[in-house]
């Protein structure tokens, strides 16, 4: 099979990563990928703002699937524009994928379909957020409509601060903001490949959203996941795929914009039950690359089967015991303007530590094959191990040899978990 893999992070490393060990793996492209990417898979420019032209280049290369990992260009409708060049495409259509485009949109699907959530408001106007304050009381949780790279929610317990986003995100083109309960109780993100009709569930992960050990500090795109999850219900999975998942694809099918693709469920387990917090339309970094380092079944035929409609034949996922532990290296300033350019070092030494590798996220290569920082999450380094203990010390011997001046990690990534302090209240 030839695949192109269409993306630049750590999540799409995993992706090639993941492709590369499969034998029924001819020929691995991506575009426009990283530094990283470049050692496992052949890259290739592609304008991602664009979503014209990678049907070419998937065209060029004669490619029998096309992977979409970023939700710009699936909102952009890359999918929609692959599919009429007749390509198997894992990635859901633009209309499908307002799923995570607009909240707004996803809390109308949700309610139609009968999936938990937060209770919310949709607001056009700075006092119709007062009233939703008054209603829902501190802490606020305030979030712009769009796509904001998981930048676009505040929950403060400063009144102020929470207008004060909200004005800003009211004040852009036709800017609308979506005021919510607070939801308590530990997250978990479950993804679940579907073909627009059948799910199958991955295993799920949890996330470290804000920049700060101890969850302080303002949301990033994900500082770090690791995977099992051993404080969740033994239900869990069956559980948001019969009453969340399901639904959701069941009514975007019935609405005639079925889903085609991965639906990750970002979920709260709170004092009232499951409740989602949001839908995204593509798999989460850096979730990702922890389900991925813990499953045994090979990956592009999983991903084509999703892609053209045969999910329903696909054998059971097979999966790794032990556990998985991601740490992401951050450049200095993220999750604000993050500087870039700086040589990152040590990645030879870390790549030999037992059990961990390295994932690229904003990296590229300079003259004579040096890496150089490009973006806000640089690196993901990943751990695997007998149980999260293990897992998260290699995880983290691995983070300690690379070298990036200026750069910053957590260093509780699943520590909670590992000392049993996660509880679902
Ligand atoms: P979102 O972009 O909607 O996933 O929100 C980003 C993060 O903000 C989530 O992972 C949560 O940590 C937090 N958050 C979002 N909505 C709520 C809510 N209703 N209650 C509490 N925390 C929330
Ligand atoms: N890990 C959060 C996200 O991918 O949106």
């Amino acid at each position: 099979m030839k695949i192109l893999v269409i993306g630049t992070g750590a999540r799409e490393h995993a992706l090639v990563h993941a492709l590369a060990a499969d034998s029924d793996v001819d020929e691995l492209h991506a575009a426009p990928g990283n530094a990283g990417i470049a050692a496992e898979a052949k890259v290739h420019p592609l304008d991602l703002t664009d979503p014209t032209a990678a049907p070419d280049l998937a065209a060029q290369l004669r490619v029998d699937l096309v992977v979409v990992g970023p939700e710009g260009p699936l909102v952009l409708g890359v999918a929609d524009h692959l599919r009429a060049a007749g390509f198997a495409t894992f990635g859901p259509s633009a209309a499908a994928a307002r799923l995570e485009g607009s909240k707004a949109f996803a809390k109308d699907v949700m309610a139609s379909a009968g999936v938990p959530t937060a209770m919310a408001h949709v607001c056009d106007s700075l006092a119709e957020v007062e009233v939703a304050f008054d209603q829902f009381g501190a802490p606020y949780v305030v979030k712009d409509d769009g796509l904001a790279a998981g930048k676009g929610v505040v929950v403060t317990g400063d009144r102020t601060d929470a207008l004060e986003h909200a004005r800003e995100c009211l004040a852009k083109d036709g800017g609308r903001v979506v005021v919510e309960e607070f939801l308590d109780g530990p997250e978990v993100s479950l993804f679940c490949l579907t073909d627009g009709e059948t799910v199958v569930p991955l295993q799920p992960a949890q996330d470290f959203k804000r920049v700060f050990d101890g969850d302080l500090g303002p949301n990033t795109g994900g500082m770090g996941a690791y995977s099992p999850l051993p404080w969740a219900p033994d239900d869990l999975v069956a559980d948001v795929v019969a009453r969340v998942v399901q639904p959701t694809v069941d009514e975007l099918r019935h609405r005639g914009t079925p889903f085609v693709g991965v639906v990750y469920a970002g979920l709260a387990l709170t004092s009232r039950g499951l409740r989602v917090i949001e839908f995204n339309a593509r798999f989460g970094d850096p979730e990702t690359q922890v389900v991925l380092a813990r499953l045994r079944t090979p990956l592009a035929h999983v991903l084509l089967a999703a892609a053209t409609g045969h999910l329903a034949d696909l054998e059971d996922l097979r999966w790794r015991d032990g556990a998985a532990v991601t740490v992401v290296i951050a450049a200095e300033n993220y999750p604000g303007t993050p500087v870039t350019g700086r040589v990152v070092q040590g990645l030879d030494a870390a790549a030999e530590v037992d059990g961990a590798y390295v994932l690229h996220a904003g990296t590229k290569l300079a003259a004579y094959q040096t890496v150089v920082s490009s973006g806000g999450r640089v690196l993901s380094v990943v751990g695997v191990g007998a149980d999260l203990a293990e897992a998260r010390a290699r995880a983290y011997d691995a983070v300690d040899l690379v070298v990036l001046p200026g750069s910053h990690f957590r260093s509780d990534i699943a520590l909670a978990a590992e000392l049993g302090e996660i509880t679902v209240p």
